[in-house]
């Protein structure tokens, strides 16, 4: 199935699973199946959706990281929207439950603690909710980052009102809290360990005694019970499932998955079939401007020794021929320890005003024997996200091999990176660029094409055609 349609059919059931929970309610309510108090039950089933629609917006964000599966970022605002509309849902039918007496109400949420913070979680995702459109994305620029942070107080907060209305039995809220733990660890993890096995492991046991820690002080504090007691609770097989047991379990359950997921992706990419993944950026790789129209006939190379590696690579966009290739361009060669970097660039721009460059790096990285490929992408990639604003940032890899990989990486907008070199927030840049290692040697060609801040999931607002970039991808696989 082509990434266009992936998106699309993840899209689609995203929404569907979305409105389920809401419409099956409405049914059971319909056929008078909710009990006696049909409203408090409404009130518990929306507001245990709620939590669970918030635990997984903040879970596609590391999703995405650890299955290597871009589509997930095309879901994240709508899970959003619908966690602020479960949570005003919620709010409704309480307000419906108080025979809609504002007043009452308003004075309930003055009154009682846990429906204080839980009307503050719920402004808050509905400010989020409200904020989550391209046009304010772009009214507020930096600005909407800074506020999409309220998720997790907000998040917070809902899961202590969770804790404080469950009364004796805080099983579900354990859960919640144990689950928003991993989240939150994982985030805090550096990202490296945060992909890897080892690191989804330590999350996991993480994740289970932060759940115990809440189960022993909830009832230590609330119920005077002896955590030793708790603790022997949750080892006691005839009480199973017990909270702790259920988030070691999801953990381990995501461990799993990824397992399956990376060795799916790496049999398949043995068997050269059609790539997994993809982000709206591959869409046009994938499809109208595929590669074959791209491929063009290598004429123009250039040859340069970084230290182990002696590299031939194709000549910048801008030159047909070898001759065009020195008198349009100049080429800025810095050397540092360990790293030889060589930028080429236009005759008439210079490196603060660059649009379009060829670079190439070559670092010296004493166990570089012992890298994969894709290890030594997740090091390329970490210094394109330390320059990239995380929201407008995609990356697709174009075709992997066993010892070398090329990948696109597209960044809406640089904020992070150095505005003497031209770069700052309303900058964006396109890279598409080829990755090897050669002896000690970690060698990366690049093509790179800088221009006002665009949309990474509309290839029309690049700075760059999209065929260019196929062009040049092409180009640099052919370079062997
Ligand atoms: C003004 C805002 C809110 C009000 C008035 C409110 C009200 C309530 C009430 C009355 C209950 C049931 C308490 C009981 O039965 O004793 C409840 C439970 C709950 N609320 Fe809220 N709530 C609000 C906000 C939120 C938000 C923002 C979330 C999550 C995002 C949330 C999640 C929950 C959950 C998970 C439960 C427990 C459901 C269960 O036990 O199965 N609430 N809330």
């Amino acid at each position: 199935m082509s990434v266009q349609r992936v998106v699309f059919w993840l899209r689609q059931a995203t929404l569907i699973g979305l409105c389920l929970p809401v419409l099956y309610l409405a049914w059971r309510w319909y056929i008078d199946e909710l009990g006696a108090r049909p409203v408090t039950q409404a009130t518990h089933i929306t507001g245990d959706w709620a939590v669970v629609f918030l635990l997984c917006s903040l879970a596609l964000t590391p999703a995405r990281s650890v299955f290597d599966w871009m589509p997930l970022m095309q879901i994240r605002r709508r899970v959003g929207v619908a966690t602020a509309l479960y949570a005003l849902l919620h709010l409704l039918i309480y307000v419906a439950d108080q025979k809609w007496n504002l007043v009452v109400v308003a004075l309930e949420i003055v009154k009682r603690f846990y429906l204080t913070i839980g009307f503050v979680s719920v402004l808050a995702l509905a400010v989020l909710a409200l904020t989550s459109t391209d046009g304010w994305q772009k009214r507020l620029r930096r600005n909407w980052k800074r506020l999409h942070w309220l998720v997790y107080p907000a998040a917070v907060l809902a899961i202590v009102h969770f804790f404080l209305q469950s009364k004796a039995n805080v099983g579900e809220a354990t859960v919640a809290a144990g689950l928003f733990a991993w989240l939150m660890i994982w985030r805090a993890l550096p990202p490296k360990l945060a992909r890897s096995y080892l690191g989804l492991a330590l999350l996991a046991v993480a994740a289970t005694l932060s759940a115990l820690a809440f189960e022993i002080a909830w009832y230590g504090l609330v119920n005077k019970v002896d955590p030793l007691r708790i603790l022997m609770a949750d080892i006691d097989p005839d009480l199973a499932p017990r909270p702790t047991l259920k988030v070691l379990l999801s953990s381990l359950a995501v461990l799993v998955l990824v397992g399956l997921r990376r060795g799916l992706r790496t049999w398949q990419s043995r068997r050269k079939v059609a790539a997994l993944a993809g982000c709206v950026l591959c869409l046009g790789i994938a499809l109208g401007e595929g590669p074959e129209a791209a491929a063009q006939e290598l004429t123009v190379t250039q040859v340069v020794r970084l230290y182990d590696a002696t590299v031939t690579y194709p000549a910048p966009m801008w030159a047909a021929t070898e001759a065009e290739r020195l008198d349009a361009g100049t080429s800025h060669r810095q050397e540092e320890k360990d790293q030889i970097i060589i930028e080429e660039i236009r005759k008439t721009e210079t490196l603060h005003n660059w649009t379009q460059m060829l670079k190439v790096v070559g670092s010296r990285l004493p166990d570089a024997q012992q890298m994969a490929v894709r290890e030594a992408l997740d090091l390329s990639l970490a210094s394109h996200l330390a320059a990239c604003d995380e929201d407008d940032f995609a990356v697709e890899i174009f075709e992997e091999h066993e010892s070398s990989v090329t990948f696109v990486v597209a960044c809406g907008n640089t904020p992070n990176a150095p505005q003497e070199l031209g770069y700052g927030d309303g900058i964006g840049e396109i890279s598409v660029a080829r990755l090897f290692l050669v002896k000690d040697t970690l060698v990366q060609v690049q093509y790179s094409w800088r221009g006002p801040e665009f949309d990474y999931k509309d290839s029309a607002s690049f700075p760059v055609p999209l065929a260019t970039v196929v062009q040049a991808a092409e180009r640099l696989e052919a370079a062997g």
